[in-house]
């Protein structure tokens, strides 16, 4: 039998009011938390990674393919793994960075790829990073930070990237 107008609204509605208390929900939590160096170390240690994919993310992956210029600086913030550093440096670039609060995963590429730079795996805070890049690659990072921080967050990019930079990034804005 069809739904009628009215039935279609009332499941869409109900729908959309369970997403915005989800949403508000996760939001808070993320509040609450202190979303520091302890914090997500703790994640590596315990492996709760439910974020890290194992391999490039095919959205960065089709990215980075049609890029020509292997001289690139290019930054990887929240890299965590980073997949798609060792991609970019199996493919030729060589100045690419990964900077993590968290020492655990840079040590993972650093045995994973023992020729990528030591010095191009930076264990800091991204806030206090002060360097320019001509391209930052990121892959759920601004997800991982606190939805109050959300406006830092872009102006931050906005003094790491050179003039003509570009950004290209993959993650979620839930909440
Ligand atoms: C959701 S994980 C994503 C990791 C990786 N990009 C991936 O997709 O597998 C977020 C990463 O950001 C790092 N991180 C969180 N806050 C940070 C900050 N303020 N500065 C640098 N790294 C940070 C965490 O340690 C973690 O590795």
């Amino acid at each position: 039998m069809e739904k009628t107008k009215c039935e279609e609204f009332g499941v869409l509605s109900l729908v959309g009011s369970r997403y915005l208390e989800v949403t508000k929900f996760i939001k808070y939590s993320m509040e609450k938390l202190n979303l520091d160096e302890t914090f997500w170390s703790e994640r590596y240690l315990s492996g709760q990674t439910g974020w890290d994919i194992g391999y490039v993310s095919t959205p960065l992956k089709e990215y980075i393919d049609q890029l020509s210029n292997k001289e690139l600086k290019i930054l990887i913030p929240g890299g965590g793994n980073s997949y798609e550093a060792e991609y970019l440096f199996n493919k030729g670039f060589k100045n690419v960075f990964v900077i993590d609060i968290s020492s655990i995963p840079l040590k993972n590429i650093s045995k994973r790829v023992p020729s990528f730079p030591n010095e191009n795996l930076l264990h800091q805070n991204f806030f206090e990073l002060e360097e320019t890049f001509d391209l930052i690659l990121e892959q759920t990072f601004f997800c991982a930070q606190d939805p109050n921080h959300r406006e830092k967050y872009v102006s931050k990019m906005h003094q790491l990237l050179k003039p003509k930079g570009n950004w290209s990034a993959c993650f979620s804005i839930f909440p």
